[in-house]
């Protein structure tokens, strides 16, 4: 399958692994900055990259490509939309790091175009494909926790000067958007998803306490209710000294309790049901190794969408999830602008709506 990348700067490391682990055919890599491409193929020792040419202008490398099959866009978040409809609308299939967009309006445009095309879109979050996050969608799916009471996600994780300094985009409103948008979207994405996805409303409470150089928020809290009944808190940081401490994933039902742990919910902490047999045991204690909190996910995720684009099936984190995930992000945003709870579905709104929220942007 013929495959391009479009942004190759920190994630796209991982982004080569799963190109490389499932024998992609690579074609093409673009970055505003060309350096950035070799520096990419160094960190990730990639033995085939005389065969990829080179880029500078997405649009260019796709009209030059009318065989490329799936792109992969990796670049600065405010770039993801314009970028994704570009290639929907000339017929190729796209992954797209999260968030998926930075407005409802592209969200849902990208969700009409790509169905009007044909073509599939799967939202990089990755971390559905993580053995614990698979070990209690299984169980959900399979109605053990019964019916569900509240669940929440705690992001507690550092980011500090160094980091943002990495890249003038990172913190800003039109760019990228704080803790909740970059950082957190992947807990938030499973939280939602576990919880039955039909959302009630959603208050938020956001502040920049430790990151006064950034637009936007470094914390933020939230309370959701369900339409079935549950409600769950959200909870999302880069301000935990002195390092990354936990991304923690809790799930409470009538018959069932699960906490996924670990630096990215790679890990399953409790597992406990009503219904236990000796098939549990496994599950108990659970460790996913990872190198970064970007876990393994990547490989899988292509994988899956591989098997969409030749069985012509929905990706398994289709567009829709990428637009649920960016919802409750927007929702935590508009309910701080407004102080009021916001009601689902979100009609529109930007993360440029919140320029001027501190005193930075
Ligand atoms: N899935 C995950 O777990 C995960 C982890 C980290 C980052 N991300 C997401 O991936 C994206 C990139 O993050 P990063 O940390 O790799 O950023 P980065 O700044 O290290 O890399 C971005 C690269 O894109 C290039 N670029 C920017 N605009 C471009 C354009 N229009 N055309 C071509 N190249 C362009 C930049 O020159 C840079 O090399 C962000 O959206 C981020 O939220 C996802």
């Amino acid at each position: 399958m013929k495959y391009a990348l479009i942004g190759c700067g920190r994630i796209a490391v991982n982004h080569v692994k799963a190109v490389v682990n499932n024998k992609l055919e690579f074609i093409a890599a673009c970055d505003l900055v060309p350096e950035n491409i070799d520096i990419l193929f160094d960190k990730t020792n990639y033995a085939d990259r005389d065969k990829v040419e080179r880029y500078t202008d997405y649009k260019t490398m796709v009209d030059e490509h009318p065989e490329l099959e799936l792109v992969a866009i990796a670049t600065s978040s405010g770039d993801h939309a314009k970028i994704a409809l570009y290639c929907i609308d000339h017929g190729i299939n796209v992954i797209i790091e999260k968030p998926m967009a930075m407005s409802m309006a592209d969200a849902e445009e990208i969700i009409k175009r790509s169905e009007a095309k044909g073509v599939k879109v799967s939202a990089c979050h990755q971390n559905r494909f993580n053995i614990a996050v698979q070990q209690m969608r299984k169980a959900l799916e399979a109605g053990r926790f019964g019916k569900l009471s509240h669940g929440s996600i705690h992001v507690r994780w550092n980011r500090n000067k160094d980091y943002y300094d990495q890249a003038p985009w990172r913190g800003t409103w039109a760019e990228d958007g704080g803790c909740l948008m970059n950082q957190c979207i992947h807990g938030i994405d499973l939280l939602r998803w576990m919880m039955g996805n039909e959302v009630d409303s959603v208050y938020g409470v956001t502040r920049q306490q430790q990151h006064p150089y950034l637009e936007a928020e470094d914390i933020g809290m939230a309370v959701v209710t369900f339409k079935n009944g549950a409600v769950a808190t959200i909870e999302g940081t880069t301000n935990v000294y002195p390092k990354n401490l936990e991304e923690t994933l809790y799930l409470f039902g009538e018959n069932g309790t699960v906490k996924l742990g670990g630096k990215s919910t790679n890990n399953i902490d409790v597992w406990d049901f009503a219904d236990e047999t000796d098939a549990d045991q496994k599950n108990k204690g659970l460790e996913e190794a990872t190198s970064n909190v970007y876990g393994n996910g990547h490989t899988s995720l292509y994988a899956d969408v591989m098997d969409a684009i030749k069985n012509n099936r929905k990706p398994y984190v289709d567009a829709v999830a990428g637009r649920n995930a960016l919802e409750m992000i927007l929702s935590i945003y508009k309910s701080v602008k407004t102080g009021q709870p916001v009601k689902l579905p979100l009609e529109d709104f930007a993360s440029v709506d919140m320029i001027g929220e501190f005193n930075n942007g």
